[in-house]
């Protein structure tokens, strides 16, 4: 495996709330020598994120930014944003939704990753709802971020099929170990690798 310095790489931040699985592959994918990124900052709506402790690992900055107020919020992270140079924000289980206006600011430069095959089921419970409609396969999604949920330009997805055995919790770790290898492949995809 060869490991780059992370020198010319698209600064970028990701966004989590959680348990941070995403953040840790996009960490591992950003210091390969073909990856263009470099994570430069990690933020969070919660500060008993699991996901921050890979602030501490990678030795990457990370910032709590409390969410009472929402726009004081995002100005805050606006300005994290330029303080830091971030060229790029990829949203990894970040259970906030940003406004038209902080969309803007970053417009065509926010990714997500959501576990279904979007347009279908966006929000939440995906696995659950999959599942009550009997569906056959479910799957992964990195899109474009635009000001309305889980609607932006779909960049790539993975299918995942559900076996009659699956519950919510088993289909959400296959999707989230497909997961970790989409959200790579669609930076790639978007910087044209
Ligand atoms: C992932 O499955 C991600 O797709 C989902 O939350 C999980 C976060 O896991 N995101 C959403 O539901 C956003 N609407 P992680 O913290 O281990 O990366």
């Amino acid at each position: 495996m060869v490991l780059s310095t992370g020198i010319n790489k698209i600064k970028t931040a990701v966004f989590i709330s959680g348990t941070g699985s995403n953040l840790k592959s996009l960490i591992k994918f950003s210091k390969l020598n073909k990856s263009p990124i470099s994570v430069k900052l990690i933020i969070t709506n919660n500060k008993l994120a699991k996901g921050l402790k890979y602030g501490d690992i990678f030795k990457i900055k990370k910032k709590i930014i409390h969410f009472k107020n929402k726009e004081i919020a995002e100005k805050k992270i606006l300005n994290e944003l330029a303080i830091n140079k971030i060229e790029l924000v990829c949203l990894a289980g970040f259970m906030k939704i940003l406004s038209k206006n902080f969309i803007k600011n970053f417009k065509g430069k926010i990714l997500n990753i959501h576990p279904s095959l979007l347009p279908k089921y966006k929000g939440l419970n995906t696995h659950e709802r999959a599942i009550e409609n009997k569906d056959k396969y479910s799957g992964c999604t990195v899109h474009f971020v635009n000001a309305k949920l889980d609607s932006g330009k779909i960049i790539l997805q993975k299918k995942v099929n559900i076996l009659k055995k699956d519950s919510p919790v088993s289909l959400a770790k296959k999707i989230l170990a497909q997961e970790h290898k989409l959200y790579p492949k669609a930076i790639l995809k978007v910087f044209n690798l």
